[in-house]
């Protein structure tokens, strides 16, 4: 098995710790909606292409929860004995439960989800545990300080934090610091049609040596070829659950997807591929966080490596569309 042969991985910020260049992520089709054969497939398929890191959050289903139910079956069946090979990865941010207790950034909230994500895995420790999101009405020292106490109690390994901006890294970087506790990883939305990392986020995290881990990097299956004849009944937008919806698949959108897939084919690539290595390249990541429906999705999205540069016309092409021109 040459697992590790054909990924790419890549340090994280200035850790020792290396991740793929890209990942898969368990936010839609790893539910109790979703058919558990496939997602034992779509794990499988990730590994054995060298995909050694899984990201989860606590919310992750529908219902929520079970995305880390069913990843615990997987981790106890088709990825038995390989733990140690494996960067697994949740969060605690969004409402949880009901109460005060189940949603936002306080340390009550965050080390009891914790504890609850564990037990649903059946993990003694993650090896990321993430603020999932700013709030602004907890102290950061406070969920900072949540963070820091889950690696000091062993549950975490690393600590990151999800949708903070620039200066909201920066401070949190800053307090787990003094608390001898490095701010491993930042987790935002970054794609082709969502670029508001650019200008102070990648800088910052340049700046500070802290890792990047791009999420929705197909803008959830749009930078694709997905939707370019309809909205097919089996895809993300067609579903009642998913968090895209039909209204987002707009003629413009369509005509403008349709342009970058042209592009995609000069290159001789699908849209998919182009869209998963210009994240890496303009958004200077250490991964991309893929997510999928199918196993066919992520052998695609890992074909993307075999051909990572891109030409200047190609860049300047690529913007001309997305500046709509
Ligand atoms: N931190 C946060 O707040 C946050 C928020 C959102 C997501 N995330 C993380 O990021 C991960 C990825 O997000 P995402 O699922 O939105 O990512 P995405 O990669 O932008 O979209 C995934 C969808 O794109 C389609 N797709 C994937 N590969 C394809 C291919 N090669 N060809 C055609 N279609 C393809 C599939 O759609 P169909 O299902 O229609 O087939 C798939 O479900 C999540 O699982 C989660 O771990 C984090």
């Amino acid at each position: 098995m040459n697992r590790y042969s054909n990924m790419v991985y890549n340090y994280c910020g200035r850790s020792g710790l290396k991740l793929p260049a890209i990942s898969l992520g368990l936010w839609h089709n790893f539910g109790t909606v979703d058919v558990f054969s496939n997602m034992q497939e779509m794990a499988r398929t990730a590994f054995d292409l060298g995909i050694t890191h899984f990201d989860l959050a606590n919310n992750y289903g529908p219902t929520p929860g079970s995305a880390e139910e069913n990843f615990g079956k997987i981790l106890r069946s088709t990825l038995h004995g390989h733990r140690d090979e494996l960067i697994i990865s949740t969060k605690a941010g969004y409402g949880m439960w009901p109460g005060p207790y189940g949603d936002g950034g306080s340390r009550k909230y965050l080390l009891a989800s914790l504890d609850q994500s564990l037990k649903r895995m059946g993990l003694d420790y993650v090896d990321i545990f993430y603020s999932h999101r700013f709030d602004p009405n907890t102290p950061l020292e406070e969920t900072m300080g949540a963070l820091d106490s889950a690696v000091k109690q062993g549950k975490a390994l690393y600590v990151g934090v999800s949708n903070y901006n620039a200066e909201q890294t920066r401070r949190a970087y800053e307090i787990l610091k003094k608390m001898g506790t490095p701010l491993l990883i930042n987790q935002p939305c970054y794609n082709m049609l969502n670029r508001w990392i650019e200008p102070e986020l990648v800088p910052t995290l340049e700046e500070l040596g802290v890792g990047s881990i791009s999420f929705s990097p197909l803008a959830q299956g749009q930078l694709t070829d997905r939707y370019l004849k309809g909205i097919p009944s089996d895809s993300r937008a067609a579903k009642p659950w998913g968090f895209l919806k039909e209204k987002d698949i707009t003629p413009e959108k369509i005509e403008m997807i349709s342009k970058l897939n042209d592009i995609a084919k000069g290159r001789g690539q699908t849209l998919a591929e182009m869209a998963v290595v210009w994240n890496l390249k303009r958004g200077h990541l250490t991964s991309v966080l893929v997510g999928a429906s199918r196993p066919e999705q992520i052998r695609d999205n890992v074909a993307a490596l075999e051909k990572r540069e891109f030409s200047d016309d190609e860049l300047a092409a690529i913007d001309k569309v997305l500046a709509g021109k």
